[in-house]
């Protein structure tokens, strides 16, 4: 079936050619001798208006229902009315029919209930947007490291051990539901693995191995939480980009940081107009303009101790109250970078006794060489951090958060075989694809979202 991708037609080098276009029925209006189909193929947000002159056009009668699959044969011209173009149809065929009982008759459902058939919300613009910027952002991703020459490494999905420590991690097993072990030894010894197994949160440890030959290595691939937090924001599965580099320390991360956000957000703001100007007419009115300050803006960088400081003069009340050592909540990350600076900041300098056990420890005792990438809207998109190589302060941090050091033998091998200072981030693509495009929930930038109590 030779056919034409209808994004194609609208750069108008086909105005005057016969061409044939399949797609699917968007809409249809009819009178009694002319009747109009938009269509729509995904390669654009535009639909195609197909012109159908009852008199001239055969296999229309068969073609005009919403939701069907049709080809459509005929002239490519100018649009009648406006600009663009429409096809005046010879032949219509039916490729594949749709009853009735379409749920994508009405104009406009809720997210919600859409989000209760997303083997069909595909086929409405928000999703055929919000798929096109995800398709165009990770491909920016990928080329913005490897323009700086850095090599894309996969890292394991299974792993036995938990990156973040949290033991917020989904179990691999292939035993029976109701296997009967004599005590836990016995239950992992006689397992797929011999061990404990689990889906990764983050593909850092086995990354910094990787960059400790490699230099500079990156991962973009899924991780897996089950993190029993029913927010916006959070996702048991979630593609993460893990950027890990070879001598550098934490301002030069930083630095790396801040250059690939307003490189991607770039080349979305250019290859993806149209879904900027349909998110922001719809979902986020000023998206575009936040956008292009972001590019142009400097990121603001704050000491965790002073970001504390200036919640407490804030005058407003908390939630959670603020005091030194205390995690920043959702309400704080908002104030700071909406009411305050009204652009991303990097949060420094973490409390070490609130953050991960890999962290560098800064000569203060008190706080880690870590930072959170804070936007407006949103709180966290990237969680980053130098790592530790002095192998005594490693062991003893993950002994006082109950890690067991012998777990992580190869980790703690890349301290004695040639350390060198070592820095790296994640960035939550779904966090930052929220971000560009105004869109309010998780759910509605996964194709299939996987959240708690929720398997489609
Ligand atoms: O801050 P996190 O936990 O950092 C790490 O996993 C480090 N190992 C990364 C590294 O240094 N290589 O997670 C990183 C980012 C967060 O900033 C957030 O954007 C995203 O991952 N993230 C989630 N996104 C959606 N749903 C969740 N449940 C998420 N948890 C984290
Ligand atoms: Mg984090």
């Amino acid at each position: 079936m030779k056919h034409t991708d209808i994004k194609k037609l609208f750069d108008g080098s086909l105005v005057g050619s016969d061409v044939t276009v399949c797609g699917w029925v968007r809409t249809c209006r009819d009178s009694k001798n002319m009747a109009f189909v938009e269509l729509n193929d995904g390669t654009t947000l535009n639909h195609l208006q197909v012109v159908i002159d009852k008199s001239v056009t055969s296999g229309f009668e068969s073609c005009t229902a919403l939701g069907c699959a049709i080809k459509a044969e005929g002239t490519l011209v100018a649009a009648a009315k406006g600009a663009g173009v429409e096809i005046n149809a010879k032949k219509l065929t039916l490729l594949g029919d749709c009853p009735p009982d379409y749920p994508m008759q009405k104009k406009r459902h809720t997210m919600e209930y859409l989000r209760t058939i997303p083997h069909l919300r595909v086929r409405t613009n928000t999703f055929n947007a919000m798929l096109r910027v995800r398709s165009v952002l990770s491909y920016a991703i990928h080329r913005y490291f490897q323009q700086n020459d850095y090599v894309y490494v996969h890292t394991p999905i299974i792993t036995g051990s938990d990156c973040e420590g949290a033991g917020e991690v989904f179990r691999v097993t292939t035993h029976d539901w109701n296997y009967a072990a004599k005590s836990q030894k016995e239950y992992f010894d006689k397992d797929f693995f011999g061990q404990f197994a689990s889906l990764t949160v983050s593909g850092q440890l086995e990354g910094e191995m990787a960059a400790m030959a490699m230099g500079k290595i990156y991962t973009f691939g899924p991780t897996f939480r089950a993190e029993n937090s029913n927010t916006t924001r959070h996702a048991a599965e979630f593609w993460q980009i893990e950027p890990e580099v070879a001598f550098a320390e934490l301002p030069d991360i930083i630095e790396i940081a801040e250059e690939l956000i307003k490189y991607i957000i770039n080349a979305v703001l250019t290859e993806c107009p149209e879904e900027i100007k349909f998110f922001d007419e719809r979902f986020e009115k000023g998206l575009e303009a936040k956008l292009r300050r972001v590019v142009e803006s400097e990121f603001k960088v704050l000491d965790y101790t002073d970001a504390v400081e200036i919640l407490k003069k804030s005058g407003k009340t908390f939630v959670y109250p603020v005091e030194w050592g205390c995690d920043l909540q959702t309400e704080h990350e908002r104030y700071l970078t909406e009411e305050v600076f009204n652009k991303p900041v990097f949060v420094t300098n973490y409390p070490k006794d609130i953050k991960a056990f890999y962290m560098k420890q800064n000569p203060d005792g008190k706080t880690v060489a870590a930072t959170d990438l804070l936007v407006p809207g949103i709180g966290e998109i990237i969680g980053c951090s130098e790592r530790e190589v002095d192998a005594d302060k490693l062991a003893q941090a993950m002994e006082q958060r109950g890690i067991k050091v012998a777990e992580y033998e190869n980790y703690m091998a890349l301290r004695k075989f040639g350390a060198c200072p070592h820095s790296g981030f994640g960035l939550g693509l779904e966090r930052i694809l929220l971000y560009v495009t105004g869109l309010g929930n998780i759910r509605d930038v996964q194709l299939f979202p996987r959240t708690v109590g929720d398997l489609k």
